[in-house]
């Protein structure tokens, strides 16, 4: 157990990925919070944007460089801490970027980084903290996933799988941990109203079909603004959420899933009624324009009435 001076102890918190959005929002939140020990982090390059933010390091609020996809930046934030304080109580899984393109404009290295930063570098991150938190007998990993991580989307499916495993893994964690008093929770927003969207990235393939006319194109002209006129109407921002996950840490045993906007609850409980054979039906009718994707394109044959309702039932 790690004791202050007062004898009192401060739980030692390690966020990830607070150079914008969430991830800032939760650092400010952090700050004025005398009874934890926190450490924000980011990659070097963003490092500066912390700092502007107005956030200044002190005894128990530090300010370190982590990029997740790097393995000796990963250890090196670990060991710092466990030298200067034992270990990391909570951890804050954040950081997280999205591709937008769809799978077959994909390719390895452009999925790859997807699932570095969004899966991989977070398993990485909780490998390392929790033989620190099995010997205290008690911790907490918050992941942040999405809502990405329970339903896919067309032109998001790499980001959607990159969530869905850190779902799946999360899962099997929260069994295994339970036994050692560790909580496992993931908090899942929905449309957030913020300018993370700005930070999308595209495959090189998907970035051409942004301009070029290709089997896909319309896919991103319809999904690109749809996505963003649902953020921009969001009555939830990163600030809200970052709120969510300070109540996730404030709280002792946490649900599993914590769903951190109206959107995300609503999904939550379609998936849970609805049978995925009128689910997908249904969202696909809803997306926009999708009945007229790809006609220019597509050699498939259209359907009569009869064999659309047979797919329903
Ligand atoms: N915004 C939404 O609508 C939404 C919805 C559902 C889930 N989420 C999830 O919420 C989390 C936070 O996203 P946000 O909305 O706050 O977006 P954001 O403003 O883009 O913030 C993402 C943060 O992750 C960092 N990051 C990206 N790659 C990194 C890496 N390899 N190592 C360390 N940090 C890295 C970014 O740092 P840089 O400045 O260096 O890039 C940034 O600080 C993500 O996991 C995201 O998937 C967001």
């Amino acid at each position: 157990m790690t004791k202050n001076k007062s004898n009192s102890y401060l739980p030692v918190i390690l966020v990830t990925g607070c150079s914008s959005g969430i991830g800032l929002c939760l650092a400010q939140l952090l700050l004025p919070k005398i009874n934890y020990r926190v450490v924000v982090t980011a990659r070097k390059a963003s490092l500066d944007k912390i700092f502007e933010a107005g956030l200044k390091e002190t005894d128990r609020f530090l300010i370190r460089e982590l990029d997740v996809s790097s393995r000796s930046q990963r250890s090196r934030v670990v060991r710092e801490i466990q030298d200067l304080w034992g270990g990391v109580d909570i951890l804050v899984n954040n950081a997280g970027f999205a591709y937008r393109s769809v799978m077959e404009e994909m390719d390895n290295s452009s999925e790859a980084s997807q699932m570095i930063t969004n899966y991989l570098g977070p398993m990485s991150l909780i490998r390392l903290v929790l033989p620190y938190m099995r010997k205290c007998g008690r911790g907490k990993i918050i992941s942040v996933s999405s809502v990405s991580g329970m339903l896919a989307m067309p032109t998001m499916g790499s980001y959607s799988a990159s969530k869905h495993a850190l779902q799946g893994a999360s899962e099997a964690l929260w069994y295994e941990l339970k036994p050692f008093g560790i909580d496992v929770s993931l908090v899942q927003p929905g449309f957030i109203n913020s300018r993370s969207f700005q930070n999308v990235r595209y495959s090189k393939k998907s970035h051409i079909a942004l301009t070029e006319d290709g089997p896909y194109s319309e896919y991103y002209k319809n999904m690109q603004p749809f996505v963003a006129k649902l953020m921009a109407k969001s009555r939830v921002d990163s600030k809200d959420v970052a709120k969510t996950i300070l109540k996730v840490i404030q709280t002792q045993s946490p649900r599993f899933i914590v769903p951190a906007t109206p959107d995300a609850v609503l999904f939550y409980y379609i998936r849970k009624i609805l049978p995925r054979r009128w689910f997908q039906p249904l969202l696909f009718y809803l997306l926009p324009r999708a009945r007229s994707w790809a006609k220019k394109h597509s050699t498939a044959r259209p359907q009569s009435f009869w064999q659309k309702l047979k797919r329903w039932m």
